[in-house]
């Protein structure tokens, strides 16, 4: 059976998270957040005292991890690492920055990526990142690439950490996202760049809603 997948990447703060959970919601398919599982193997290796510039250690590491989801009704889900919840630990900026460094070994994607490929369940996915539609669902069914002002993807960012009662300077997050930006770029393995078969949307200036309806709209006249 063919199991439709819409793929969503783009730069940090370009709202791929929450305009994934909205589609999935409003077509009843499952998400992958692929940056959560860059981001546990990052908090693993911190955790553990391990060398993250060591691109072998941090490889070997992957396989002892058990990671668990649990969703819940509004699509969020809840991240275990060996039973511990990291849901909220993960997503400080200084853990995304060494998802970042993490991100640049090809021997470490190429180990997630198989287990971003065991996401695929009936009716449909969606998944958001950096590589969905360039590598990890090259074949997918619609290809999205989000983008957003520096300027708007530091503030939204600042509210979701603000939210989980990180008190960060916007200056602060503004400079992090820059950097993230940088490393996510200019890697050689997988860097951040639009599949050539893919849609580019600014959300600069749309609601959540208007890009959640914009992507079902492409999708309903992909197929
Ligand atoms: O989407 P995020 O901010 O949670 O991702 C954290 C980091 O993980 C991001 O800066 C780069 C890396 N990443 C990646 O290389 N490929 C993906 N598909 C998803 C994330």
């Amino acid at each position: 059976m063919h199991i439709p997948i819409i793929t969503i990447d783009g730069p940090s703060g370009s709202g791929k998270g929450t305009i994934s959970r909205k589609i999935a919601s409003i077509l009843g398919w499952k998400t992958l957040d692929s940056g959560s599982l860059y981001r546990i193997v990052a908090f693993a290796v911190r955790k553990l005292g391990l060398d993250i510039n060591n691109e072998s250690i941090v490889k070997n590491l992957i396989a002892s991890l058990i990671i668990s989801f649990d969703a819940a009704n509004d699509g969020k889900q809840t991240i275990f690492l060996n039973e511990e919840n990291i849901t909220n630990v993960i997503r400080v900026e200084n853990c995304g920055i060494d998802a970042s460094i993490i991100a640049r070994y090809s021997s470490v994607r190429a180990e997630l990526m198989v287990l971003q490929r065991s996401f695929v369940e009936a009716p449909g996915l969606v998944a958001d990142g950096r590589d969905m539609g360039t590598f990890v669902f090259p074949r997918a069914n619609l290809k999205i690439f989000l983008t957003a002002s520096l300027n708007e993807r530091a503030k939204r960012r600042h509210k979701q950490l603000k939210d989980l009662g990180n008190n960060v300077s916007l200056t602060a997050v503004s400079k992090d996202i820059s950097i993230r930006d940088k490393q996510d770029l200019e890697r050689t393995h997988a860097p951040l760049v639009p599949a050539s078969d893919a849609c580019i949307i600014d959300s600069s200036d749309m609601s959540i809603l208007e890009v959640s309806e914009e992507i079902i709209e492409l999708y309903k006249h992909s197929n």
